[in-house]
């Protein structure tokens, strides 16, 4: 199987997770287009979704599927959301897609995170995948010492030659070479730091399950 094809099969096996009557937390990227496409199968049996992005909210509308701003939302039964890297007590490095810290607030407000991600995700130790880091741009270059001084190099993600601006309006910064071998008090660390509005270490928002696309067809792993 091919990765477009396991992603299928992880965004069809989430619908399991979907639970009928209620909202669903919605996340980003190429695996939950997945899932929207299969969600739009049961889409007469939920209330609607709560999206991570613009990108995914365009999907879900093309699909007949109502959109709910999470403030109008208190709580969440179960968010599906892609990741870059996962270890093995679901702690992720997400924001591949830049969508980085409307993620973590749907998540927050979900009592349970399902991770969906072929298999290459899987990682022992995060930091192989350049860590997402969403800005104030006025903040950058001293975000980047700071991230020089853990042996991290970052930079500005680009896009048409210019800064990319994400869905809040801010920057990206992608630092390579680092390890994460605690998350947890990483992401507590680096959020404090001026002018950083999301890390993408995902620790304290971390996934309950993951559902795993392998050539035996999906894993379940349970955190
Ligand atoms: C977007 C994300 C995605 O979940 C992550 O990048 C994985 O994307 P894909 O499913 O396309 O591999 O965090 O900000």
């Amino acid at each position: 199987m091919n990765q477009d094809e396991l992603k299928a099969l992880v965004g069809q096996a989430a619908l399991q997770y979907v639970v009928p009557g209620q909202i669903v937390g919605v996340g980003t990227g190429s695996t939950v287009n997945k899932f929207i496409e299969a969600l739009a199968t049961m889409k007469d049996q939920i209330k609607g979704a709560v999206s991570s992005s613009e990108a995914s909210t365009a999907r879900l509308k093309a699909l007949g599927i109502p959109v709910f701003d999470s403030n109008e939302v208190s709580e969440l039964a179960v968010y599906i959301d892609g990741a870059d890297e996962i270890n093995g007590q679901g702690h992720m490095v997400k924001g591949g897609g830049a969508a980085l810290t409307r993620e973590k607030i749907v998540a927050a407000q979900s009592k349970m995170f399902v991770c969906i991600a072929d298999e290459s995700k899987l990682v022992a130790v995060l930091g192989a995948f350049p860590l997402p880091v969403e800005v104030i741009p006025m903040a950058s270059a001293r975000i980047i010492e700071q991230f020089a001084k853990m042996g991290g190099h970052g930079q500005v993600r680009m896009k048409d030659g210019r800064a990319l601006v994400t869905d809040n309006g801010q920057h990206i910064i992608d630092v390579r070479g680092l390890q994460i071998p605690d998350p947890v008090s990483f992401e507590a660390q680096v959020s404090q730091w001026p002018g950083v509005v999301t890390v993408g270490v995902f620790a304290y928002q971390k996934a309950q399950v993951c559902l795993l696309g392998t050539s035996e067809g999906v894993k379940t792993l349970k955190f």
